[in-house]
């Protein structure tokens, strides 16, 4: 038995970070959606007892180290199974870039693997048990647009985010997330306007949403990293009807309304930054 699936990427359209914990997590607030900009994974059933993770991308380890397999041994041994999976993975969302590519790729490969091992978890199962590996890998099980708190695994599915293109950049830089976390200093942030934000999706009102869009981790990325500044500059400067960096960094998205604007800022940004992406929200035709 063999099958594909999907793995889209997220940007965060806002993202808050409320308090420092006990358990050293940030309790967060964030509006995630994904985009139409995907991994694909493809998995083989093996009658053999093994793991075996080959990704189609340099400097992307194909061990314990690749949340895949973790999330392939996860659920062998919560639920004591005993077959096999090979799984390929095509990359085209770009690594350790804010994207959650990683955690993408876990999400899928555990909808996949529910399937081909006959698990029939829901997604609110799948989600929580995703909770083990990663905080954002359940957003992913979900996909769509969704606000995610405690310190990210608490989906709440939210409306489709209305029609619009999705410029994303990301430098050649890479940022580290738990450092990004160390650094913060919840005294200097300004806080973005979640209720603003769940109201502009609930209306579909793609102003309010570029008027409330926000992240607090940009006070550390931002300032450390003079690349990510400009290319949120650059697309403000070429017409971005919001700009923004997504989680911890260092990718940069921006919202526009119009498609020529949108190539506008595409354009404006080659030479400057090597991986441009020109999307959409995902949708129904986003799954083919
Ligand atoms: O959960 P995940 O492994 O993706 O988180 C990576 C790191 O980011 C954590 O070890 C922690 O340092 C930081 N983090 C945090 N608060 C969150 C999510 C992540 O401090 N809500």
């Amino acid at each position: 038995m063999k099958m594909s699936i999907k793995a889209p990427a997220k940007i965060n359209l806002s993202l808050d970070v409320l308090y420092k914990r006990e358990d050293g997590y940030h309790e967060v607030e964030m509006v995630m959606a994904t985009i139409d900009l995907s991994d694909r994974l493809y998995l083989e059933l093996l009658d053999s007892d093994e793991i075996i993770l080959d990704v189609k991308a340099h400097f992307i380890p194909e061990d314990r180290r690749n949340l895949i397999y973790q999330a392939a041994m996860l659920l062998k041994d919560k639920f004591h199974i005993n077959k096999g999976v090979r799984i390929t993975v095509d990359k085209h969302i770009p690594v350790s870039a804010g994207l959650a590519g990683g955690s993408s790729d876990a999400a899928a490969a555990l909808k996949g693997l529910n399937i081909l091992w006959g698990l029939n978890l829901s997604t609110e199962e799948l989600a929580e048990i995703s909770g083990a590996i990663g905080s954002d890998i359940a957003f992913c099980i979900y996909g769509g647009t969704a606000l995610a708190t405690g310190r990210g695994e608490i989906i709440q599915p939210l409306k489709r985010m209305p029609s619009c293109w999705i410029v994303v950049a990301k430098p050649s830089i890479s940022v580290s997330t738990p450092s990004v976390y160390k650094e913060l200093n919840l005294q200097e942030v300004q806080h973005p306007n979640t209720t603003l934000m769940l109201d502009g999706i609930e209306t579909g009102d793609l102003d309010k949403i570029c008027q409330a869009t926000g992240n607090v981790l940009e006070s550390v990325t931002l300032q450390k990293n003079d690349a990510v500044k400009q290319i949120k500059e650059k697309m403000q400067a070429f017409g971005a009807d919001a700009a923004l960096m997504s989680g911890s960094g260092p990718s940069v998205f921006a919202i526009v309304k119009q498609y020529s604007r949108a190539k506008r800022i595409c354009n404006g940004l080659r030479g400057f930054c090597d991986e441009v992406y020109l999307v959409r929200p995902w949708s129904e035709k986003s799954e083919e």
